[in-house]
């Protein structure tokens, strides 16, 4: 993603669209749809705030029993966070997530001895990242798949393999030739789905 396009997707103002849900059976959307509603009716008093709480912290345990995902009731998201494949997500309840970002399945934020990960503005965690202690991520960053990321990553920059080394934006690397292709081998693609 250069950052021509991760500009199109604001860091700061939450797109709530994101966390609609588009149907039925939308269980990342339905689990956040119940922390939300919960967090919504916190604060407030009498019989009707005390039920609706209720209801939606059972939702939010039938939701986190479906997906196997740790998200603690009280955490501080920002809007129009996706993860569309919703399995396995842990995610430290002092941690703090940024708007529209995207977590992948199996990701862990997990708290060390000097603090919790603080996420910005549209970060992209890509499947099986593990982000550990008091890092922050920059608005815009992207973490490698399967990356242990046990450093602060600056903004628009990505973060790649165990420990996770830090990758400048696409655009500022240096260019190296390409290899020549090997004779009757189709050539490498990186599009992940
Ligand atoms: C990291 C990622 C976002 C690509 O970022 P990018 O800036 O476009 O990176 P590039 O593809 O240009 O690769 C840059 C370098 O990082 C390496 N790299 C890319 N992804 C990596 C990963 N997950 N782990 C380790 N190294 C990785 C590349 O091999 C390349 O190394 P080289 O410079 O030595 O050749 C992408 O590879 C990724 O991991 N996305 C997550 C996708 C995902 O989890 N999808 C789930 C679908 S179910």
């Amino acid at each position: 993603m250069v950052q021509d396009q991760a500009e199109t997707v604001s860091a700061r103002i939450a797109d709530w669209s994101r966390e609609a849900p588009q149907r039925l059976w939308d269980p990342s959307r339905r689990l956040l749809r119940a922390i939300r509603k919960y967090q919504s009716w916190r604060g407030r008093r009498g019989p009707v705030a005390y039920l609706a709480r209720r209801w939606w912290a059972n939702q939010h345990r039938l939701w986190s029993l479906v997906t196997q995902c740790e998200i603690y009731i009280e955490a501080e998201i920002g809007g129009g966070l996706i993860m569309p494949h919703p399995n396995g997500i842990i995610l430290h309840p002092d941690s703090r997530i940024g708007p529209n970002c995207m977590i992948f399945q199996q990701v862990t934020l997990a708290a060390g001895e000097t603090g919790s990960p603080v996420i910005g503005g549209h970060v992209d965690i890509g499947a099986g990242a593990k982000i550990l202690g008091a890092v922050t991520i920059g608005d815009h960053a992207r973490i490698g798949a399967n990356a242990v990321v046990l450093q602060d990553v600056p903004a628009y920059c990505t973060a790649v393999g165990i420990p996770a080394k830090i990758l400048p934006p696409r655009e500022q690397r240096a260019v190296s030739p390409l290899p020549a292709p090997v004779p009757g081998r189709a050539p490498a693609t990186r599009s992940y789905g």
